[in-house]
């Protein structure tokens, strides 16, 4: 069996791989590369240097163009900075070009080594109580660790003993390893076991929690993600949950910020966002510090879009406590605040690191906030999921009625939809992202019409997917069975599927606005049947006017 000519180091800091690796090539007479230096020299800075004028992300793209770089040369032991793994270009790459050998080592002995290493986790040791940190951050990692082709304990050994070790798994192990590239690339229930599930694009994997009582176990969840919190939420939240998310962060020895801010869709505007920029400024939050959103989709979207700029991006965790937060908007990485004119006109690709949704602040939310969010669970149903529709309509008393199995079984699966739609198509690249806008492009232009204030989001989508099903249904692409079903649908989980009181001309407006911010053309998501959504493109207008006369009962 083939041997790959390339052997790479992995794993955490302190273990020993920038020592280990020069050893190793000499003994099979290559040479020794090592990612961490590489970024250094790009960069004519050391990392320390680096995270702080550059930034995390910098410092991630360079590292993989690193990685890829040293993966073209052959007879080289590469030491890699411990969280390469965590990227899945990086793991594919080096599951295609070599052996890969996870170096392991006790937290007390990092500790204990970290002071002379240099790599990226150094600033661990300025955390309060750095061996915590050690332990929470290495078991985040350990999943990706364990794949490693082969797995060496450091402890008590020297680096050549260690060396002899990676030489002979490497002779013994290294072709049969090399046969299966994708042996980096695992199920992601491998990587986060208790995830309801994960989001993986191409910048890397994030984990969604779902369940009970989550608020309570989110210091354990986010400790190993930073050492300090800045928590954002509308008033509103926070008097129901912040005490508690506040106590859970600080018994996970993490330093805790929290501010609020109005309740409300008109507070997720340019003015509220510079003025959370500023406390973050005033507070002096840095690089390798944690955003928490806690809220619904107003805040998720309004705090990702701050941890997005914020010294071009701080890290982010999302606690959605609304349905709708949960089933969409806390997933996906779209980021963003309101112009006065248009919905969502600014604003960022950003994923968070972690997504926490507590089911039982649920029940706290009101009727119509409720309703609101089983509307998106409903498109995410008609576009993708048949299994889920059946949920829904077999159990829309139960589901109103946060019935637990169900609830948690139709938000698990919402979930997935969105998290699959967008591991597909992480920017709206391909167009496959675009499906998830089904029901919006008139949803956007009610909200916009009525300036945000007669109907919520899901509100308005609801109406948006009657419409749009209507105009599927003139264009002769939806099935009438389909339209009625899920006029249907809705209606039983109490959702308008008409709209009073708007002009039609400012509809027809708002969407031209929209349609100039996109290009100037507007794409349509028209259902062919369950789970089989087309895109058009600029239908006839006057088709689409019948279509808003119909929804407005003109
Ligand atoms: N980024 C995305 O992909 C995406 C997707 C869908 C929607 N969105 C955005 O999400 C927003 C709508 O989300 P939303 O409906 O969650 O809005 P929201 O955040 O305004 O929450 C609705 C109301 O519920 C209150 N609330 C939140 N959690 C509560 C709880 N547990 N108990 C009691 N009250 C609670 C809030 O204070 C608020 O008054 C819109 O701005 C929309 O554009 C974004
Ligand atoms: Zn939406």
């Amino acid at each position: 069996m083939k041997r790959p000519l390339r052997i790479f180091l992995i794993g955490f800091s302190g273990t020993g791989k920038s020592q280990t690796a020069p050893v190793v090539a000499q003994m099979l007479g290559w040479d020794a590369l090592d990612t961490d230096t590489m970024v250094e020299e790009e960069a004519g800075m050391s990392i320390p240097q680096i995270f702080e004028l550059w930034g995390e992300a910098w410092f991630r793209q360079a590292e993989s163009r690193a990685l890829a770089k040293a993966s073209q040369r052959q007879k080289v032991v590469i030491a890699t900075g411990g969280g390469i793994i965590l990227r899945p270009e990086n793991r594919r790459l080096m599951a295609e070009k070599g052996f890969v050998v996870c170096l392991e080592a006790h937290p007390q002995t990092i500790l204990s080594r970290l002071a002379t290493t240099k790599g990226t986790e150094r600033p661990l040791l300025a955390a309060h109580n750095p061996l915590l940190r050690i332990q929470s951050l290495k078991a985040r990692r350990q999943p990706f660790y364990a794949l490693a082709d082969y797995i060496v304990r450091t402890d008590h050994l020297t680096p050549e003993e260690v060396a002899r070790e990676v030489v002979r798994a490497w002779r013994k192990l290294s072709g049969e390893a090399f046969a299966q590239p994708d042996r980096l690339t695992p199920a992601h229930d491998t990587l986060f076991p208790d995830a309801a599930c994960v989001v993986e694009t191409p910048s890397g994997a994030y984990p969604v929690y779902l369940g009970r009582g989550l608020l309570d176990r989110l210091g354990e969840l986010l400790a190993p993600l930073a050492k300090r919190a800045f928590i954002i939420t509308d008033a509103t939240v926070m008097g129901l949950y912040g005490e508690e998310v506040v106590a859970s962060l600080q018994r996970a020895d993490l330093q805790v910020e929290a501010t609020s801010v109005p309740p409300g869709e008109a507070t997720k505007s340019l003015d509220t966002a510079a003025s959370l920029l500023e406390w973050l400024t005033r507070l002096r939050a840095q690089r390798g510090d944690l955003i928490v959103a806690l809220g619904g989709g107003m805040i998720t979207d309004l705090a990702g879009f701050v941890a997005a700029t914020y010294a071009r991006g701080l890290a982010l965790a999302n606690v959605p406590t609304t349905l709708l937060a949960m089933v969409d908007a806390a997933l996906g990485g779209k980021t963003g605040v309101n112009l006065p004119i248009a919905k969502n006109m600014v604003g960022a690709f950003y994923h968070p690191s972690i997504v926490v949704a507590d089911l039982s602040t649920l029940t706290t939310l009101g009727e119509r906030e409720l309703r609101e969010g089983w509307a998106e669970t409903i498109k995410h149903a008609f576009i993708a999921d048949p299994d889920l529709l059946s949920l829904l309509e077999r159990d829309a008393q139960g589901l109103l009625a946060l019935a637990p199995g169900p609830t948690e079984e139709a938000i698990r699966r919402s979930m997935a939809v969105k998290a699959s739609v967008v591991a597909e198509d992480e920017r709206e690249q391909t167009g496959r992202r675009s499906v998830l806008n089904y029901g919006h492009t008139i949803g956007h232009a009610i909200e916009a019409a009525t300036e945000y204030a007669t109907y919520l989001h899901g509100e308005a989508i609801s109406i948006g997917m009657v419409a749009e099903a209507e105009l599927g249904l003139r264009l002769g692409l939806t099935p009438h069975s389909l339209a009625q079903q899920q006029r249907q649908l809705l209606e039983r989980f109490g959702l308008p599927t008409s709209a009073t009181g708007i002009p039609r001309e400012a509809l027809w407006q708002a969407m031209a606005l929209d349609k100039k911010g996109r290009g100037g053309k507007l794409r349509w998501i028209i259902l062919k049947g369950v789970a089989d959504p087309v895109v058009i493109t600029d239908p006839p207008a006057s088709l689409v006017k019948e279509v808003l006369d119909h929804v407005l009962g003109t």
